[in-house]
């Protein structure tokens, strides 16, 4: 099968000619129709994981799936061949991922029915974004009428994070810079647009909302870092200084980058997000989806071929949802 993967540390990666993989016990092989790329991919194929986690070379990366069941191993119960199936591969290692042909996943993790209704090129946009902001709005969210601020707000989580707090009932408070970025967060239900480029972040919210967030989800990735654990002391800073000026008294905060620390946030909640795609987390999301509350927002799409330059886009920003890549048969390279 064509594979986009790393042959090592040194090289960028490329399409690769790899078997075929066969399901095991309780396992199901997935022919993947689309998936889409992730600033945790670009950081995958930089090396950023390498000290603690393991690449296994060839190692194919990439999370995100939308495809049909092709072949299920002994045992399996909650899929048949022929079922089409989406989800979000986070393996303890770097390898055996989304951006190929087929992937083998266990039948009760990271992947569950498609959404009804939904194309398969849409649902391979779902649910890392998806799950990820479902998580954050969990930690912060406490009922209708919250006010809740998403920083990075239209990014590839911060599109499923607006629609997901509006429709717990919140009031959402949006990150966004240019026009098409302001104009997609209030199409997807943010109340309040503020470009976080224009001013501080926290003088502008509190002019919005004087007594503060109920909850705060910072989907930004404050400093830029060549390894993970390098120049966190600093991300935590901002992230403290983030949380204690933007929250009300009893407020909520969840980081996805690893941005809070108990001894800088006192007594200041702020969740560390590290975002798990289990059945019922995936059936959750297809519960949003089906009630037409989430949309997946695509604003690129790209064959499996031309996957170098999808990563391009999303290097290069400004970032307006998802990129979606699709793996149609006779379109790889
Ligand atoms: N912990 C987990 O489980 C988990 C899961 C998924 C993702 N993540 C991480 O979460 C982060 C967001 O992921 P994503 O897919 O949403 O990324 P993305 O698509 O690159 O979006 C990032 C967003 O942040 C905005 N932004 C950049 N700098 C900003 C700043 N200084 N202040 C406010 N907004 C700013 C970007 O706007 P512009 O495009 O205009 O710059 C964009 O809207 C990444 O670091 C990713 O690795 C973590």
């Amino acid at each position: 099968m064509k594979a986009f993967a790393l042959s090592d540390f040194d090289a960028p990666p490329s399409v690769v000619d790899l078997p075929r993989p066969v399901p095991a016990a309780g396992q199901v092989l997935v022919r993947v129709h689309a998936t889409s790329v992730n600033p945790v991919d670009l950081l995958i194929s930089s090396g950023f994981f390498r000290t603690v986690q393991e690449y296994r070379f060839p190692a194919v990366f990439g999370r995100d799936l939308a495809g049909v069941v092709e072949q299920v191993g002994a045992g399996v119960t909650r899929f048949a061949v022929g079922d089409a199936v989406y989800g979000f591969v986070k393996r303890d290692y770097i390898g055996d991922g989304t951006f190929a042909e087929y992937v083998v996943v266990p039948e009760d993790m990271f992947i569950g029915p498609a959404p009804l209704g939904l194309e398969l090129a849409s649902a391979g946009v779902l649910a890392q974004g998806g799950i990820t902001a479902l998580e954050c709005v969990d930690a912060v969210v406490s009922g209708p009428g919250d006010v809740v601020l998403v920083n990075g707000a239209t990014g590839g989580v911060g599109v499923y994070a607006i629609q997901i707090a509006a429709a717990c009932g919140a009031e959402v408070i949006a990150t966004a810079r240019t026009y098409e970025q302001q104009t997609l967060a209030r199409s997807l239900g943010a109340k309040h647009v503020i470009d976080w480029s224009a001013g501080d972040l926290v003088e502008q919210v509190r002019a919005l909302v004087p007594a503060g967030v109920h909850g705060f989800i910072d989907l930004v990735k404050h400093v830029d870092s060549a390894r993970i654990g390098e120049n966190e002391a600093e991300a935590h800073a901002l992230v403290a200084r983030l949380c204690r000026g933007l929250l009300r008294e009893g407020g909520r905060a969840a980081s996805v980058t690893n941005g809070g620390v108990p001894e800088l946030l006192g007594d200041i909640p702020c969740a560390n997000v590290h975002s798990s795609p289990t059945p019922e987390s995936i059936a959750r999301l297809t519960a949003l989806v089906e009630a037409g509350q989430v949309v997946a927002p695509v604003y690129a799409t790209y064959r499996f071929a031309e996957l170098a330059a999808a990563f391009d886009l999303l290097a290069a920003g400004p970032a307006l949802g998802k990129i979606s890549v699709i793996l149609e048969p006779g379109s790889q390279a």
